[in-house]
């Protein structure tokens, strides 16, 4: 496994030849680092679920570089659908639609529908441009950890988790830091109105604004049974620290909240963002610096509020779920 930290268009052609070849390339998106594959390929898309440790049968998203892709991966696609993909794509938006052929069971989780993205980082779209020239369809990319562990912000942590799991032909591009931080927002599309089953960056306002409906927000795993969304389990995105989202913390114990907070006498500041857009950019590798200095416990004063404050706390309330 190599990391390639300058990503010139050398280095990018020689990803996209390596997912090409059937191996696995982590990449940098705007939300989080994708693991990614081959989308048409079976035994490169295998290897994701080995890497990662993922039960079989979760349904990954298929990553495209532009909105022309789509009906290659999705059919009977609604028009609010194609009104949310042109208004949000490239970006951190993923669409549930029914699937076409294409779109094979080991992607879908044998599921009739399958998950599209246009991601918007330059690095994933320039990843994904050139695959698609040398003849690639669609990149199948998780987020690039451990299953149930906390989403990469950096290339960095990519490394830290998975470096025991992968290959010498795979591949870490480093594209720095994503900017927003925390997954995509998933919009199931197979009905005849969109409802969200994964809060994040485009917010439940802004889509109800776009499309001038009110929609549902199903992200609680008993209303969503009939979707299989591992993000969705109660218990995800947990760091090996147990997570207090109520309480106090004591000496030695972690301490994330809006820079306005206090530190409570005693605990180890590791997150102190500015703003919501900033806590939900810092939130995971907060939980991973608690982890790297080995704090049992943290104690978070979660943000209110609407905007992206509801996918933080979506989040914040599967990091303490106890398992
Ligand atoms: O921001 C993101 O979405 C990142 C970056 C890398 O694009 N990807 C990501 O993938 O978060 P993952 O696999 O860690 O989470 C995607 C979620 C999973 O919970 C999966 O079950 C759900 O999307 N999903 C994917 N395809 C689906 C489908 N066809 N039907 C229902 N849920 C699906
Ligand atoms: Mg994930």
């Amino acid at each position: 496994m190599s990391i390639i930290s300058n990503c010139t268009a050398n280095a990018i052609k020689d990803a996209a030849t390596t997912l090409i070849k059937g191996d696995l390339v982590a990449f940098p998106t705007e939300t989080v680092y994708g693991l990614g594959a081959d989308a048409t390929n079976k035994n490169a898309v295998g290897r994701i679920y080995e890497v990662k440790g993922r039960p079989n049968g979760h349904p990954l998203i298929v990553h495209i570089s532009s909105m022309g892709n789509l009906d290659m991966w999705a059919r009977n696609i609604p028009e609010y659908a194609v009104e949310l993909a042109r208004a949000f794509w490239p970006g951190p938006m993923t669409l549930i639609l029914p699937r076409t052929e294409l779109a094979k069971d080991f992607i879908t989780g044998s599921q009739d529908n399958v998950g599209i993205r246009v991601p918007s980082h330059t690095v994933a779209l320039a990843l994904l441009k050139e695959f698609e020239d040398q003849g690639g369809l669609g990149v199948a990319a998780p987020s690039a950890n451990r299953f149930g562990a906390v989403s990469p912000t950096t290339a960095n942590a990519v490394e830290i988790e998975l470096t025991d799991f992968l290959s010498e032909n795979d591949q870490i591009l480093d594209g720095g830091p994503c900017a927003i931080g925390v997954e995509s927002t998933i919009i199931n599309c197979i009905q005849n109105k969109p409802s969200i089953l994964r809060p994040g960056a485009i917010t439940k306002e802004i889509i109800e604004n776009t499309l001038d409906i009110t929609i549902d927000l199903n992200t609680s795993y008993s209303e969503s049974k009939k979707i299989k969304v591992a993000g969705l389990l109660e218990s995800h995105y947990a760091p090996k620290a147990k997570v207090f989202l109520t309480g106090s913390p004591n000496l030695g114990d972690g301490f994330i909240a809006l820079d306005s907070f206090v530190t409570p006498a005693g605990a180890v500041r590791v997150a102190a963002p500015k703003t919501i857009e900033e806590y939900a950019q810092v939130l995971y590798q907060a939980f991973r610096l608690a982890d790297i200095n080995g704090l049992r416990n943290v104690f978070v004063i979660p943000p209110t509020g609407g905007g992206i404050a509801v996918a933080i706390n979506d989040r914040l309330s599967k990091s303490a779920f106890e398992k």
